[in-house]
């Protein structure tokens, strides 16, 4: 059953070529949110998963993982923390920076949204150079310990610590 619903989920993401530039072969879950079944079973998939691991905190990084975390943290019981681009949190920030492909970029959090020794599961909608799951990853560390998940066609549901 989960085979079919992963299936269901890879097909329902469009794939586009050379955007946002040539060479770029862009993953769009835009459509996978238009099938409401498709959109349910990668919620489900995630909270069948997580609902018994103790975790105290979703993380969403911008501006995906705002889409994909709420409902997950909802369903599990868990509070939800934005995981922003810089200079949009009106807080206490703590930040983090990290290389893109030209130049370099900054992912901010809220000091105080997550307490030391909270467990925390970052969401995104995918991976390609892991530069910013790897920003994520350093910034919830510097406060908790960390237990991350991605989700892609190749790798649906993958996990490392
Ligand atoms: C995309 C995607 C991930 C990141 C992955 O976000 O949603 O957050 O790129 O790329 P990486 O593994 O090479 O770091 P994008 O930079 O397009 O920002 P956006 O979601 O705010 O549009």
């Amino acid at each position: 059953q989960q085979d079919t619903r992963l299936a269901r989920i890879a097909s329902a993401i469009r794939v586009i070529p050379d955007f946002p530039k040539p060479g770029i072969l862009f993953q769009d879950i835009t459509t996978l949110l238009l099938d409401t079944k498709a959109f349910k079973d990668t919620i489900d998939l995630f909270v069948e998963r997580y609902r018994d691991q103790n975790i105290n905190v979703v993380a969403g990084v911008e501006a995906r993982g705002f889409i994909f975390g709420p409902p997950i943290a909802l369903a599990i019981g868990a509070k939800f923390v934005p995981m922003r681009k810089p200079n949009k949190l009106p807080g206490e920030v703590i930040s983090e920076e990290y290389s893109l492909e030209y130049g370099t970029d900054k992912m901010e959090m809220h000091v105080g949204a997550v307490q030391p020794g909270e467990r925390a599961l970052i969401i995104d909608d995918l991976i390609a150079t892991g530069g910013t799951l790897g920003a994520a990853i350093k910034l919830l560390g510097k406060l908790v310990n960390t237990n991350v998940l991605w989700a892609s066609k190749e790798n649906p549901l993958s996990e490392s610590c």
